[in-house]
């Protein structure tokens, strides 16, 4: 007999099939890195670009190709997105020049989506930043909302998710926090450590993405997605320490000061491990329980994620 549940059943199976083709940008990234394992083992068919060499152990990952090309280059897009059903839209910047952020996080959607649009993809499924917003100030939130917009109107099938401070292993904000916590004297706070985040695991955001590729809830929505808890910088660095077992004393460097010297640093190629999270006087965080209420599953809390970072093995 066919049941409503089993026609439903069949819709869904019908639903993925017909979503299995996927077209990725960023896949080489943090949250990039730990999706394509995800997709490739559910057995989606995944073309990846990648703007050089390939990250080594994703290259021999089942149902996952890769091309090279770069975003902000327009010539040949459609060819590449011929045949794909959907894309997830994983890739931009968020530190560099205003000219470069804006040509790479909204030249760059730009070329994707009219490409999109002449290969007939009409599913698009961008990762998106909590700090959106329209202001022009703020070059990487407003490139986001522009990047936002811009899919809003020109992509049929959209699902935007908008995350706050993501999480795990190869993040470089805990990972920066575990390498001061276990080869510094001390750990350095910036600013009064009162800054508040919400990190969510990147497992998390891992799921969230790939529910909201396949589920027709969530069709046109823009969703803020982010963890259990509401943290200042300095509550993350004493659970962090109460995890690895070490009491080093915090010291509180002046913002403005660090920065300067960060950044004049990194224009002479010296990177350390200070990354612009750090930086953020106004945090990153919104409503608790976005993941329970729109996605149905417990977000992992900072301490679950950190046990399992630092635990198993080193991460730094
Ligand atoms: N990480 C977070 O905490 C966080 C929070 C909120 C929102 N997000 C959003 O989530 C998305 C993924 O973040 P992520 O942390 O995975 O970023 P990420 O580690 O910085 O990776 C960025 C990706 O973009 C690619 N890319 C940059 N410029 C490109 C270009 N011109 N052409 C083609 N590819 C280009 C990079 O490729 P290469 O390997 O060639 O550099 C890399 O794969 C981003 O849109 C970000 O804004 C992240």
């Amino acid at each position: 007999m066919v049941t409503r549940a089993s026609l439903k059943g069949k819709d869904d199976d019908l639903h993925m099939k017909e979503h299995k083709r996927l077209f990725i940008t960023g896949g080489t990234g943090f949250v990039g890195r730990h999706l394509l394992p995800v997709l490739s083992q559910q057995g989606y068919q995944v073309r990846c670009l990648a703007r050089s060499a390939t990250h080594k152990r994703l290259a021999s990952l089942p149902g996952i190709e890769w091309i090279e090309g770069d975003l902000t280059e327009a010539n040949g897009w459609s060819q590449m997105l011929k045949g794909q059903d959907a894309l997830i839209h994983l890739a931009s910047i968020h530190e560099g020049s205003p000219q470069l952020i804006r040509r790479i996080n909204l030249t760059g959607t730009e070329n994707l989506v009219s490409a999109a649009r002449l290969a007939q993809i009409k599913r698009c499924i961008y990762l998106s930043t909590i700090t959106s917003v329209d202001n022009p100030k703020l070059h990487y939130s407003h490139s986001s909302w522009l990047a936002e917009t811009l899919i809003r109107e020109r992509m049929e099938d959209f699902r935007i998710l908008r995350a706050t401070l993501i999480v795990g292993q190869g993040d470089p904000f805990l990972g920066g926090l575990i390498h001061f916590a276990r080869r510094w004297p001390f750990i350095p706070i910036i600013g009064s450590g009162q800054t508040k985040f919400q990190p969510i695991a990147v497992e998390d955001v891992v799921r969230c993405l790939v529910q909201a590729l396949s589920e027709e809830r969530y069709l046109q929505r823009t969703i803020p997605i982010a963890g259990p808890e509401i943290l200042s910088l300095e509550q993350i660095v004493d659970l962090l320490q109460k995890t690895l077992h070490t009491e080093k004393r915090k010291i509180h460097l002046p913002r403005r000061a660090t920065r300067v010297l960060v950044s004049a640093l990194r224009r002479l190629h010296i990177h350390t491990q200070f990354t612009s999270a750090y930086f953020l006087t106004k945090g990153l965080f919104t409503e608790a329980q976005s993941v329970e209420n729109q996605f149905g599953f417990h977000a992992q809390s900072l301490a679950e994620i950190l046990h399992s970072l630092v635990e198993p093995k080193s991460l730094t």
